[in-house]
């Protein structure tokens, strides 16, 4: 095989996907979109869809541009080129605090809950884009507790003082407080032990069996990719690969590069 048909094989590879059928509303589509941080090209050209219901994992090592593509996503950082439709609507004139209100919630790396804050002051703060009574957010603040009792357990506690994994249930309950359409996860996995990360995982398939729709970015690609209906993968800010979650975890190329396998 020539050198030219293995780029035309890739090319193809990588045009694949649009053949794949995939069913409900279209709530996110992202077309052509490049982000640079001064120098550094992180985006170049990333386009991916997400429909209603769906679960979607974008993975990649680290470093290849999954962190900026949510950032992006909730107007923290500025495309070079492309464009992003919610719910068919462009987002580029939306502030990062209008895409919460028009229902796109992003739980960032690392956590970020504040610290001195209580529990449920955490959770309390994810819903104050809303205009619903309080005894609805209770309601709701119910829900979340269902969902985690082990912050009901907490509630009155600083936030802090929880574990990495509590926090990180935490900063989930607190974005499904916002009563999101569309919910972004910067790998909620990153820094937990085995088990706590299995525990993470349980909770994003719940809220996937309830019809959430979700995008996680992870560099735990087997877990992430075993449980997504659909699946990309990013190398070096482009989508190299893109498929259904369970075919892309049984990926030769993919196994190799990241499963370890
Ligand atoms: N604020 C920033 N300033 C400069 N470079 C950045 C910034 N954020 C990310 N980068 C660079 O952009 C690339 C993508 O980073 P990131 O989106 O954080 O990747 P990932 O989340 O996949 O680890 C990396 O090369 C990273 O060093
Ligand atoms: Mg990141």
């Amino acid at each position: 095989m020539s050198a030219d048909t293995g780029v035309l094989e890739r090319t193809r590879a990588v045009g694949a996907p649009a053949a794949i059928r995939r069913e409900g509303e279209l709530i996110l589509k992202v077309d052509g979109l490049s982000v640079h941080h001064g120098s550094v090209c992180a985006l170049d050209g990333v386009s991916l869809e997400v429909r209603k219901g769906e679960l979607v994992a974008l993975v990649g090592s680290n470093g290849a541009g999954k962190s900026t593509l949510l950032r992006t996503l909730s107007g923290l950082h500025t495309p070079r080129a492309g464009t992003i439709h919610y719910l068919h609507q462009d987002v580029a004139t939306l502030k990062p605090a209008q895409r919460v209100e028009v229902g796109m919630a992003h739980v960032p790396e690392g956590r970020r809950v504040f610290a001195p804050l209580t529990v449920e002051d955490n959770l309390m703060l994810g819903a104050f884009s809303r205009r619903d009574r309080r005894d609805v957010l209770l309601g709701d603040l119910e829900e979340i507790y269902g969902l985690f009792p082990i912050l009901r357990e907490k509630r009155t506690l600083a936030a802090g003082t929880l574990s990495g994994g509590q926090q990180q249930m935490l900063a989930i309950g607190r974005a499904l407080m916002g009563k999101p359409r569309l919910l972004l996860l910067d790998e909620p996995s990153m820094g937990l032990a085995p088990l706590l990360i299995a525990e993470v995982f349980n909770v994003v398939r719940r809220l996937q069996q309830q019809g959430m729709t979700i995008l996680i970015v992870e560099q735990n690609a087997t877990a992430a990719l075993e449980l997504a209906d659909f699946g990309y993968v990013l190398e070096a800010g482009r989508v190299t690969k893109a498929g259904k979650g369970f075919a892309l975890s049984n990926d030769e190329e993919v196994k190799k590069a990241y499963l370890g396998i």
